[in-house]
């Protein structure tokens, strides 16, 4: 069956016609199916080309294609606008009302997240950015390049959880963040890292997996006042109130020299009262890196130095907020979230308090 370019045209009209009609996407895709599809009106004349003689299909195959396209374009307009009405409709019936009052939360920020979220935002006033570590780490980022050469005394006093034939293990500390700082990142360097670390040891003030957050200066000039002065006013900002401290001199293979940060406090019944008292409780490690360490991640020591420091995060939470006992914290009591746990919608904020 041949046809004409009068057929053409009545097909156009048609099925223009038809297009315009449709006032679905669906009624719209049959039209689209019907005429351009497989088996459809126009690509069954388009099938008849080959039959037509050298002159015919020198009108018509333009013809054809012309007819196809007008059709294309006309469908994809019609489309456009059904979309853009669906969405109309949809934007007035699914109204939100934005002054209702949100619920209360049923859920809880931990106290650990909410002690982590503390420290970022006071670290983070002071110019340091967070940075994140794996929790299987190997033996260089959590020993080797830290200053523990294999072998060293200090690697057994950690309790390694090893895996896959001892090459890989659950990281000890949060110090192996440190190295991959280092190695990745140009000093000038501050960050903190807070994160899971784990030591095969349980009893009531340890359990398998706590946390701890690292922290990490490295730029020229720096020096163990850089270090006081830093850790000084976190604590007094980490507490919400003065909190007088002393540096004990220690020994951590990662620094030289390392100290011990105490901070004075006193009991009261069975509360403890950070800030001022007669006793003093050791709450973080500290150090200038050590030269084998900044070595290690090819940084020249003769160039930079640094310091770095690291705290247990579960011990400063009970501290903080009175929690009694370390393992109720990981036990996921509903009960113990509710009365311990915060409302998630509330940020920690330097300028109207932390919690
Ligand atoms: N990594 C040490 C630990 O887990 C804590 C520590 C001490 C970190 C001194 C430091 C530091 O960065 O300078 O016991």
């Amino acid at each position: 069956m041949s046809h004409t370019l009068a057929d053409l045209d009545a097909v156009r009209t048609r099925i223009l016609a038809e297009i315009d009609a449709a006032d679905t996407l669906q009624g719209l895709d049959d039209i689209r199916v019907a005429g351009l599809g497989k088996k459809g009106e126009v690509s069954l004349m388009m099938r008849g080309l080959g039959k037509m003689s050298p002159d015919e299909k020198k009108v018509m195959g333009p013809a054809l294609n012309g007819l196809k396209s007008d059709l294309n374009d006309a469908i994809e307009t019609r489309k456009a606008t059904l979309e853009n009405a669906a969405l109309d409709a949809a934007l007035a019936s699914e109204t939100m009302d934005m002054s209702l009052p949100v619920g209360k939360p049923t859920g809880t920020l931990h106290p650990v997240s909410q002690v982590m979220e503390e420290m970022a935002v006071i670290f983070s006033d002071m110019g340091f950015s967070v940075a994140e570590g794996p929790d299987i780490e190997d033996d260089f980022h959590n020993f080797t390049a830290l200053n523990f050469p294999p072998g060293h005394p200090a690697r057994d006093m950690h309790d390694t959880f090893f895996l896959e034939n001892g090459e890989k293990v659950l990281r000890t500390h949060t110090s192996p963040v440190q190295i991959r700082t280092m190695i990745n990142q140009k000093p000038p360097i501050r960050i903190i890292a807070p994160g899971r670390t784990y030591r095969s040891d349980s009893d009531q003030t340890h359990t398998p997996m706590f946390h701890q957050v690292e922290g990490l200066v490295i730029d020229k000039g720096i020096h163990m006042g850089h270090l006081k002065g830093v850790l000084m006013d976190f604590v007094s900002a980490f507490f919400e109130t003065d909190v007088d401290v002393q540096f004990r001199p220690h020994h951590f293979p990662f620094t030289e020299p390392s100290a011990e940060m105490d901070v004075r406090y006193e009991r009261d019944g069975a509360a403890i009262k950070i800030g001022q008292g007669e006793s003093w409780m050791e709450i973080l490690g500290c150090g200038m890196v050590h030269p084998n360490v900044l070595r290690a991640c090819g940084l020249d020591p003769d160039e930079y130095q640094g310091f770095a420091f690291g705290m247990g995060v579960d011990r400063l939470a009970m501290l903080k907020y009175g929690m009694p006992d370390l393992r109720d914290m990981f036990a996921s009591d509903p009960r113990w979230l509710a009365h311990y746990g915060f409302n998630p919608l509330v940020q920690a904020n330097l300028a109207t308090g932390l919690s």
